[in-house]
């Protein structure tokens, strides 16, 4: 197969970890015969810096013009701690997302079995954990109206949905299920939220035409409490775009690390594949990093073109790696002279020869 790939490498650690996911896949077009061209553009700070513009027209052209797009990561802190900055890394991200019209974020959270010791969660709890979350992408509070009164001491964003705009991912969401454990948890604020009370009107029609999956509800605060309490019980969880945001991130600790985590953002034309973390400052250019959200990443872009059994040997390397402690210091302190392209190179080698690979 022939992808054009528009690989967006961002800010802080987000080239670093891109460049193992852009191996892998090469590794994986070897190995299976397929062609991948990849194309690089700025997005983020480093497209402020060097254009004023965080999403810059030749970028989003060429997002336009491929198959897909492998996002890294956004973000400075010198723009977080500027109020007044009239342009921001992450705009450059939301208008991606709204251009491409990716409205349905998908974020597996699954307990790897060799990292139950990692989560600070009790491996009671934890162990065989597999959600699958819908975070609603394009619209809610992100994309509302932003106000500032006129003396600047009064904001408002306004959160508002469409019946369009919960129908089209909540079908996502229950097919997906279907293919689960036949459960959507629909995860909202409909005991204050007008916004949340059409969400479950929607999405209980919606249920209607899928007699074979389970629904419930849960406001956003249990649901808070019930992703620590008792994981297990999730399957498919469904979400507007804010609570998606905050729900995936507390999620990301029952796997161990926030590193782990990739995601699939999808729409009725355009795909991209983001790893859920953020730019992480602090760790830019040491070499510590975690690859694997990446790598996952590009692993769900193989799946969206139904190359499944590329995206499983991506997965096995990952799992393998992680058995073997290949892994950066944000899992295994201990072999933390494990660099991230040593875990790049462990996945890659793998691919090529998936029965050979050992700890060398
Ligand atoms: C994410 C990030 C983004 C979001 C930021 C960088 C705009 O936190 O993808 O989860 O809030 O959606
Ligand atoms: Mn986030």
């Amino acid at each position: 197969m022939k992808l054009n790939i528009a690989v967006l490498p961002g800010d802080g650690i987000g080239p670093e970890v891109t460049a193992q996911a852009k191996k892998v896949l090469k590794a994986i077009a070897m190995e299976f015969d397929h062609k991948f061209i990849f194309k690089e553009a700025l997005a983020g700070a480093i497209a402020i810096d060097k254009s004023g513009n965080p999403l810059p027209d030749e970028t989003l052209k060429l997002c336009k013009n491929t198959d897909a797009v492998l996002f890294g990561a956004i973000g400075d802190p010198k723009f977080d701690n500027d109020p007044s900055a009239k342009v921001r890394p992450e705009q450059g991200l939301l208008k991606l997302r709204k251009e491409l019209g990716l409205f349905a974020n998908i974020r597996p959270v699954k307990a790897y079995e060799t990292l139950l010791s990692k989560s600070p969660l009790k491996k009671s709890i934890i162990e065989g954990t597999d959600i699958s979350i819908y975070r609603e992408l394009t619209g809610g509070i992100y994309f509302g109206e932003k106000r500032t009164s006129e003396d600047g001491n009064t904001s408002s964003d306004l959160c508002e949905y469409s019946r369009f705009e919960i129908e089209r991912i909540a079908h996502l969401a229950f097919k997906a299920a279907q293919s689960r454990k036949g459960k959507v948890t629909l995860v909202d604020k409909a005991n204050v939220l007008e916004s949340s009370r059409l969400w479950r009107k929607v999405v209980t029609e919606i249920a209607l035409e899928y007699p074979d999956v389970s629904l419930d509800f849960l406001f956003v605060d249990n649901a808070a409490m019930q992703m620590i309490l008792n994981p297990k019980q999730f399957d498919v969880i469904l979400t507007e775009n804010m609570f998606g945001d905050i729900i995936s991130d507390e999620a990301s600790v029952i796997g161990g690390s926030i590193g782990l985590l990739a995601s699939a953002s999808v729409g009725d034309k355009y795909a991209l594949f983001e790893p859920i973390h953020g730019s992480y400052p602090q760790a830019t250019g040491k070499g510590i990093a975690n690859p694997i959200a990446s790598i996952l990443s590009a692993a769900m872009l193989l799946e969206h073109f139904q190359l499944f059994e590329e995206a499983n040997l991506i997965k096995q390397g990952v799992d393998k790696s992680l058995k073997l402690h290949i892994t950066t210091p944000d899992l295994n302190s201990k072999y933390s002279h494990i660099t991230t392209t040593k875990v790049g190179d462990f996945i890659e080698d793998f691919i090529s020869n998936p029965k050979d690979t050992n700890l060398n």
